[in-house]
């Protein structure tokens, strides 16, 4: 039997998965690393912790699977978005990662829009937002201008792990779409936007498609990695590119639910010609010539692993979620908008902060951990709302990650986003699609779709409660209007964050 390793570089920690040519995941391992926040609004990884715990989950899963490391053919990645890794001339990390949850660059934002107008969502199909990579790169630039000078190129956090694991340096095309930098229909870096913001285009490194073969381990790494230097290295993608593959999010009418320290609604798209005006995020997808539109909510895992760390650090979430249960629909009166760093969709800003509305003296920890998992449910939701007034029909969709790891969680997306939801066998989130571009950089499989019937499986279906969906659909209305009441008072608060 031969095997890929499909590794998901995430925010909170890496995660490898062994997997067969068969489609089924046959161990898995992973590893924590730390996550920087010097003040607020600030998010920063040290790339050299990426490094390490990858080297160490892979040797872990592959001493512990019992499999000879000969038979590991490929090796892929997905990788959480935007992250910006600066690289001097040695190739040498110049500041610490500045990712994707960090809110630091208004001002830049700003600066793109005056500088490109209606250029930049015809270019790059997108808004200027805080977390997108292009804003971080004119921070730096400007205030932190000895670090700009001395560098050479940028990667994001799973290029800058392959280019360690192989020293091929390459940026690969889902995750360059999401620095806005790239023209997402033509798959180049845009001139136009690089001349207007005053990036040099020699900071750009070459683009890559997600299943490409970029070479293989260096014999120092394959050693760390209990893997051989023959083993292929393959592009990877996104993590929401890769979680949709995994979910065989992979034609027009597929919808996917993902849920992990952020949450994700994205849906397929054949054509690169809709850009739904900005009100989403528009991508290209992993599978070549395809691409994808998505909602982001930036705390979604995020706003229960606080809630968890904060009031209820002993208590396993299994057992917060099951007494959630007993709450009942609209955890009595108690409301949660879980804007703990910010917001993305449908409300791009980065000074808005979380709420707990309704607090009643009647409550307990039942209630609030319902009210999180309901605000989170309720955020994304905004994004099934913005795909169904743009036309898209959305009868299903297909959770995967956190969300999809409990009955309740899953019935609950059902009944809020009225709709029928697919649970998936063996739900591994983007590391079974970082697989799948192994398998089939492998030449395993003719194309991503005959690599997803085999890989994907679907597992439960789960059906909206009328009663609970009527009761929802009231409760969002209330929801929505938390934002527009809370804006100005957050933005008093800011001066004491
Ligand atoms: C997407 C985004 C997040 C990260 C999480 O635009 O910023 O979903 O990819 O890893």
């Amino acid at each position: 039997m031969r095997y890929v390793i499909g590794i998901d570089l995430g925010t909170s920690s890496v995660k490898a998965l062994l997997v067969s040519q068969a489609g089924d995941v046959v161990d898995e391992a992973s590893k924590s690393y730390p996550l920087n926040q010097p003040q607020s609004g600030y998010s920063e990884q040290n790339p050299e912790d990426w490094v390490t715990e990858t080297l160490a989950a892979v040797s872990t899963l592959v001493k512990s699977s019992g499999v000879s490391p000969t038979d590991i053919e490929g090796i892929s990645f997905s990788g959480q978005m935007h992250g910006l890794v600066l690289l001097d001339e040695a190739g040498a990390v110049i500041r610490p990662a500045i990712l994707w949850n960090d809110t630091r660059t208004t001002e830049e934002c700003r600066f793109i829009e005056q500088q490109l107008g209606d250029e930049l969502i015809q270019i790059t199909k997108n808004p200027a937002l805080e977390g997108f990579t292009l804003p971080k790169i004119l921070w730096v630039k400007k205030h932190e201008p000895e670090n700009y000078e001395k560098a050479t190129t940028f990667v994001l956090p799973k290029d800058y792990l392959r280019y360690r694991l192989t020293g091929a340096l390459h940026m690969e095309l889902s995750d360059a779409a999401g620095t806005l930098m790239l023209d997402v229909a033509a798959k180049n870096w845009s001139q136009t936007v690089l001349e207007k913001v005053g990036v040099s285009a020699k900071l750009c490194p070459p683009l890559i498609e997600s299943h490409e073969c970029v070479g293989t381990l260096l014999p120092e790494m394959a050693e760390q990695a209990s893997l051989t230097p023959d083993t292929k290295v393959f592009g990877g993608g996104a993590d929401n590119a890769c979680g949709a593959l995994g979910a065989g999010v992979l034609s027009e009418g597929k919808t996917m639910c993902s849920i992990g320290t952020s949450g994700v609604v994205l849906s397929y798209e054949a054509t690169g010609t809709q850009d739904f005006n900005g009100k989403v995020h528009y991508f290209n997808h992993a599978a070549p010539g395809s691409f994808y539109a998505m909602g982001v909510t930036l705390s979604a895992g995020d706003s229960f692993s606080w809630f968890k760390n904060v009031f209820a650090k002993d208590e396993p979430f299994e057992k917060l979620v099951a007494d959630a249960e007993q709450a009942g629909v609209g955890s009595g009166g108690l409301l949660f908008t879980p804007y703990l760093v910010g917001e993305r969709t449908p409300h791009a800003d980065a000074d808005i902060r979380a709420s707990f509305i309704g607090v009643d003296r009647s409550h307990s920890k039942k209630h609030f951990v319902r009210a999180v998992l309901e605000g989170i449910t309720f955020s994304l939701k905004e994004s099934v709302q913005i795909f169904r007034e743009n036309g898209k029909d959305i009868p299903s969709l297909i959770s995967i990650g956190g969300g999809a790891k409990s009955d309740f969680w899953l019935q609950l997306q059902a009944d809020i986003f009225n709709a029928t939801i697919y649970k998936l066998e063996n739900e591994q989130g983007p590391g079974l699609g970082a697989a799948m571009l192994a398998a089939y950089g492998c030449g395993w499989y003719s194309d991503l779709e005959t690599c997803s019937e085999a890989f994907t499986k679907i597992a439960g279906t789960y059906e909206p409660n009328p009663e609970n969906a009527a009761a929802y659909e009231k409760l969002f209305a209330i929801y929505r209007s938390v934002y527009t009441a809370t804006k100005d008072l957050n933005v008093r608060l800011k001066d004491f964050r």
